[in-house]
């Protein structure tokens, strides 16, 4: 019989590890707390301030702000000053915890995190049956969280650095073209996109009502409800205005059959038109997603209990996954009978590929 050798340095290692998981866990708990007390917020900028002060500011019970104030100090996300007992935020933190328009503003993430636990039920079932779990099933913190946590992303790239990337496109929104963005979720890329380009006309299209509504009071509320169309549509029968670009940011990899919604691209793309195909940051083969990185533990974890689940609920004839990686993405449109694919930039989270006929 063969003897387990533990190696007690190895243990520890990877105990304090799976610790410090648990307790980034809580801290997530106490982002959001402070998030939506406007905790963060009532600290930026403020200097060193007292629980006093802060649970003042905040409107909140001093006992639990203090309290919250010191697993933010243990986190390292407010530094305490011992001898004026007071806590500050840096400003690089508030960039993180308190400017909701700031490219890096995290808490929005967690709301996912916290559907994430509130489905947990269905996705053991998904484990053990096989079945799938459609996007729409999930608990609504799941839409508004995924939304909020891109748009910043969005914010910081699309206009700038995405669309000049992609060859000529530039031109053709200046003079005015149609634009379609398949599975627009809350539509907040399709309205930067309408902001930016008034002579393009833009239509979001994606299989879930309720992000289409919601999709509908952003651009109310962005002023470009006239130049901007949402409707409740699948990936494969959405109209056809014969669209100089149509756009798949985020979801490509969620759609039970990607080759059929490339190949119904083929139909309504009009002659010279471009594929914008955004997908999560990932390489070719696992091994090479594997070196220490949160961005792949996130997506895996992000393409276990969301993505795969739902390709599966649509039939899933091809499961891609979160991390399916350039080549199987542009093999999906090889299949669907395009002939030029590239990857026109990329950003530690996000590739960004073109495609044409
Ligand atoms: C991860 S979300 C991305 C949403 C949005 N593009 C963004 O970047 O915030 C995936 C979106 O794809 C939509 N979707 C999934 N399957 C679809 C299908 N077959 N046809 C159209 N939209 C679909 C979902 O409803 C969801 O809004």
């Amino acid at each position: 019989m063969s003897t387990l050798v533990i190696d007690q340095t190895k243990l520890e290692a990877f105990v304090a590890r799976a610790f410090n998981d648990l307790s980034s866990a809580q801290g997530g708990v106490m982002v959001s707390l402070g998030s939506k007390l406007g905790l963060y917020k009532a600290m930026a900028g403020a200097g060193p301030i007292s629980s006093r002060e802060l649970a003042a500011r905040a409107g909140c019970a001093e006992r639990y702000v203090r309290e919250w104030l010191n697993s933010q100090a243990a986190g390292g996300y407010v530094t305490y000053h011992a001898v004026s007992d007071t806590y500050e935020l840096p400003p690089e933190h508030a960039m993180v915890l308190a400017d909701e328009e700031s490219p890096v503003y995290l808490p929005p993430a967690w709301e996912v995190n916290a559907s994430l636990w509130f489905d947990e039920a269905k996705t053991l079932q998904a484990f053990r049956t096989g079945r799938g779990v459609a996007w729409a099933e999930h608990d609504g913190r799941m839409h508004c969280g995924v939304a909020a946590f891109y748009r910043n992303g969005y914010r910081g790239s699309l206009v700038p650095q995405w669309l000049p990337a992609l060859d000529g496109v530039i031109a053709q929104l200046e003079s005015g073209i149609a634009v379609a963005d398949v599975g627009c979720g809350h539509g907040h890329s399709t309205i930067l996109m309408a902001k930016a380009f008034p002579r393009s006309r833009f239509h979001g299209f994606d299989a879930h009502v309720a992000s289409i509504e919601e999709a509908r009071r952003n651009a109310e509320a962005a002023g470009v409800a006239n130049r901007v169309t949402f409707e409740v549509a699948r990936a494969v029968d959405y109209p056809d205005h014969q669209y100089g670009l149509i756009c798949f940011f985020d979801c490509l990899h969620d759609l039970g059959d990607p080759v059929g919604a490339v190949r119904y691209v083929g139909q309504v793309l009009a002659p010279g038109g471009t594929v914008m195909l955004v997908e999560p940051f990932a390489h070719d083969r696992l091994e090479q997603n594997l070196s220490p990185s949160p961005v792949a533990r996130l997506y895996y974890a992000g393409s276990t209990t969301i993505c795969c689940p739902h390709a599966v609920s649509e039939g899933g004839s091809l499961v891609l996954g979160a991390q399916a990686g350039e080549a199987r993405l542009a093999e999906v449109f090889r299949k669907a009978g395009f002939t030029h694919f590239r990857r026109a930039a990329e950003t530690p989270f996000n590739l960004i590929l073109e495609a044409r006929r």
